[in-house]
């Protein structure tokens, strides 16, 4: 049994992932973090780390940035290994994380879905063969409500086509401030907000007269909440360091 603490159990995330729990036999969830106290919620939620009172084997962790440090100050100091699935996070959040990753097992991915790490693998083949010749962007879609553009899959899998590609490329996010032709070097990044969409990255290879496109579908919030399950019963009990999808697909 892999007793899950959730930190931003009330939020949209936070209830896919408490009402797909509630069907596993295999995890429970022992506590929640959240500002809301939803009272409908079968565990007792605590409005911070520091005011937790119960013991879990692994955090989920589907919040908000501003969330990152005192998550991570509780993981390390509690040896409880954490799953950060929050997207938006900067630089100093992603290094401060990794820094913590020296006390506590932490697993992070901006895309807690197979499918998304899938057409990942296939845009770096895609580059390696095709980036002489072709321009490549990224296209991506969400719901009205998010608050951070571009999406951290989009940024996931730029970072992922620049490792594959053997000139790095610049991202270029804002094409309305410059007027000047595109550059061969650059991967264009393409943020659009709307009613409910769940979630839609399209990676766009433009060459002469072909067109080649990878496109992921996100049609329910279950993808996401899945694979943090999933990496939640991975990651109970593992040593220090930073974890990822990849090791999760692969002990698979
Ligand atoms: N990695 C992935 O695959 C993936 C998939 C979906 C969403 N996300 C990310 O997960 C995060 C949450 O997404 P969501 O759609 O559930 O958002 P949401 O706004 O519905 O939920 C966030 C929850 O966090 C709580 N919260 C915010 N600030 C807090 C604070 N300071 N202390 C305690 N609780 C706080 C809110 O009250 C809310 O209940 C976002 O960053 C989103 O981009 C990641």
């Amino acid at each position: 049994m892999t007793n899950i603490l959730l930190s931003g159990c009330s939020g949209k995330m936070g209830r896919v992932i408490a009402s797909l729990v509630n069907e596993d036999e295999n995890a429970q969830i022992v506590g929640g973090i959240d500002l809301i106290d939803d009272s409908s919620l079968p565990f007792p939620v605590f409005s911070s780390p520091d005011k937790v009172d119960v013991e879990a084997d692994v955090i989920i962790d589907f919040s908000h940035p501003s969330c990152l440090e005192g998550i991570m100050d509780y993981a390390a100091k509690n040896h409880i290994p954490a799953v950060i699935c929050t997207t938006g996070l900067t630089p100093e959040q992603k290094a401060y994380m990794a820094s913590k990753a020296t006390e506590t097992a932490v697993f992070f991915s901006a895309n807690m879905s197979l499918g998304v790490n899938v057409i990942i693998d296939l845009a770096k083949r895609a580059t390696n063969v095709l980036e002489d010749n072709f321009d490549i962007e990224i296209l991506e879609a969400h719901h009205n409500r998010k608050l951070d553009a571009p999406s951290g899959t989009a940024l996931y899998i730029a970072d992922a086509i620049n490792e594959a590609a053997k000139e790095k490329k610049e991202y270029i996010y804002d094409r309305h401030s410059v007027r000047k032709k595109r550059d061969k070097n650059e991967i264009g990044i393409h943020a659009i907000r709307g009613g409910t969409i769940v979630g839609e990255h399209t990676v766009i290879f433009a060459g002469n007269d072909e067109i080649i496109e990878l496109k992921h579908t996100a049609l329910s919030r279950d993808v996401f909440a899945e694979g943090a399950i999933a990496a939640a019963k991975f990651m109970a009990g593992k040593k220090n360091g930073m974890y990822d999808m990849n090791d999760l697909i692969s002990s698979r």
